[in-house]
């Protein structure tokens, strides 16, 4: 038999609830036999819900089945150690730039990352350079960052430690991190991406190149996104020459529960196994239904369907009617159709992996979005949006001596000058506005009054809408 289809960890679990276990240790629960009566739909759950027992392995020094499993998934990758996550993303991205840098490293990072990025960049005391990412004006959103503005970044920064990317973004669009990489390696630079949304980019075309096959040296990926795993499960590849990996066990080791959750972990056993099994005849399958769907999409006057170059999974349709992203998300939800997120503009939805003759509401959810959209006439929509002007930008205070200020909130109107103590992001285009630590210039301060006039939603930012803004309280040039 493919090594590739066997289910080391779900198999052990299997064959431990078989032998009908008294427990006489954690979780509280007893495989789900002290548990509130109303919670019903629970026990499955609970039964698989063990903990380190013989047979069972342990994450943090696995020599068991769970070894066996992060060794499939190892050699599915093709890489040099794969980790089975059960904190998501988050703790992966928390490990991972950990491992790419220390107090004081310089290190440059695509601006529209994950908040996680930016706190492991603050718990490191890193010193980032920040790089713009370019505006894509069919979606309105931001996208990914060229090759030229990581080149003028490096020669100003030609000691920088690491290079953190995020790939693809959220709704899926991709970019030349082939070129990134090849730049950062012949400089002995690691490159660390943040794919938590590629997990699936392994299966191959029409899939972009998994960040792992483009030679990254750490890869980060939320396997709940996109593949059949549970919330939290997650997958850290590493593959790096330049990098250790010990260090990555240690800072997994610090961060991740030490009770980590054995349906996330068994279901991410099951999340590889549902990889390694997807054939050609899946992925035309999957095409056509892509395809179908898109077309019912494109019947609808009040929406447009963004095409662009990307992650097929993911489907941005875009308001071509008096409703907002949001207002449209709102309707669907009304009939029971819940898309992945909303933006101004936007709505996306995350489409099913399927393998071949799988069936899902697809026709059901067509018709049910035609009803919903069917009287809304076709309007063409303006839309307001702000980038950055500075391709590459640095914070003005170190995270070091964040630490040490102390913090007030103040009016917008007169915060030019003084330092954000808050990370205010607005959408459209989610490329942040302001992070903490980072200077509020003239121009920052006009974009941001402009935005609040206009109504714009703000990611981060908690007294923005009140006019006001925290900022560090002994900075002011
Ligand atoms: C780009 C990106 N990175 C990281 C994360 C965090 O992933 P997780 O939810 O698996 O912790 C997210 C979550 O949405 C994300 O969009």
């Amino acid at each position: 038999m493919d090594a590739q289809l066997r289910l080391p960890l779900v198999d052990a679990l299997t064959e431990h609830i078989k032998r009908n276990p008294i427990s006489f240790h954690v979780p509280g629960h007893k495989y789900g036999r002290i548990f509130p009566n109303s919670s019903g739909f629970f026990q499955a759950i609970l039964q698989l819900d063990a903990t380190e027992l013989s047979g069972l392995d342990d994450l943090h020094a696995p020599d068991g089945v769970i070894l066996e499993a992060e060794d499939l998934l190892t050699n599915l990758f093709q890489v040099k150690k794969s980790y089975f996550l059960v904190n998501g993303s988050t703790v992966g991205n928390l490990a991972m730039v950990m491992t790419g840098c220390s107090e004081d490293d310089i290190v440059l990072v695509q601006r529209n990352c994950h908040k996680s990025i930016i706190n492991a960049l603050q718990l490191a005391k890193a010193t980032p350079i920040f790089i713009e990412p370019e505006y894509d004006p069919d979606g309105k959103v931001a996208a990914g960052v060229e090759v030229t503005t990581v080149n003028e970044a490096l020669l100003l920064y030609p000691q920088a430690k690491a290079i953190i990317l995020t790939y693809p973004n959220y709704y899926g669009m991709v970019y030349d991190l082939k070129g990134i990489i090849d730049v950062a390696h012949d400089r002995k630079i690691p490159v660390l991406v943040d794919e938590a949304h590629g997990a699936h980019f392994i299966v191959g075309g029409p899939f972009p190149k998994s960040a792992v096959s483009l030679g990254a040296d750490i890869v980060v990926q939320s396997a709940h996104k996109t593949l059949p795993a549970m919330t939290m499960g997650s997958f850290l590849h590493f593959n790096s020459e330049l990098l250790s990996n010990h260090k990555v066990k240690n800072n997994l080791e610090i961060f991740q529960s030490s009770s980590p959750s054995y349906p996330i972990m068994a279901s991410l056993d099951i999340a590889r196994h549902y990889l390694a099994a997807y054939r050609e005849e899946d992925i035309s399958y999957l095409l056509k239904k892509i395809t179908e769907f898109k077309k019912q999409l494109k019947d609808i006057s009040a929406i447009k369907v963004v095409d662009f170059h990307g992650d097929p999974l993911k489907i941005t349709v875009q308001s071509r009617c008096r409703l907002n992203g949001f207002e449209l998300q709102k309707e669907l939800e009304l009939r029971s159709i819940f898309p992945e997120l909303a933006d101004p503009n936007n709505v996306l939805f995350i489409f099913p992996l399927l393998k071949n003759g799988q069936e899902y509401l697809l026709e059901e959810a067509a018709a049910k979005i035609k009803r919903v959209l069917a009287d809304l006439p076709f309007m063409e929509r303006e839309v307001e949006y702000v980038m950055n002007e500075e391709k590459i930008s640095r914070l003005a205070v170190s995270y070091q001596e964040m630490t040490r200020l102390t913090k007030k909130v103040i009016s917008i109107e007169e915060s030019a000058g003084h330092i954000s103590a808050e990370q205010i992001i607005p959408y459209p285009p989610g490329i942040p506005l302001l992070l903490p630590g980072e200077r509020i210039t003239g121009q920052k301060l006009a974009q941001l009054q402009r935005l609040v006039e206009l109504g714009a939603r703000f990611h981060g930012g908690p007294f923005v809408k009140q006019g006001q803004i925290e900022v560090f309280h002994s900075y002011r040039t």
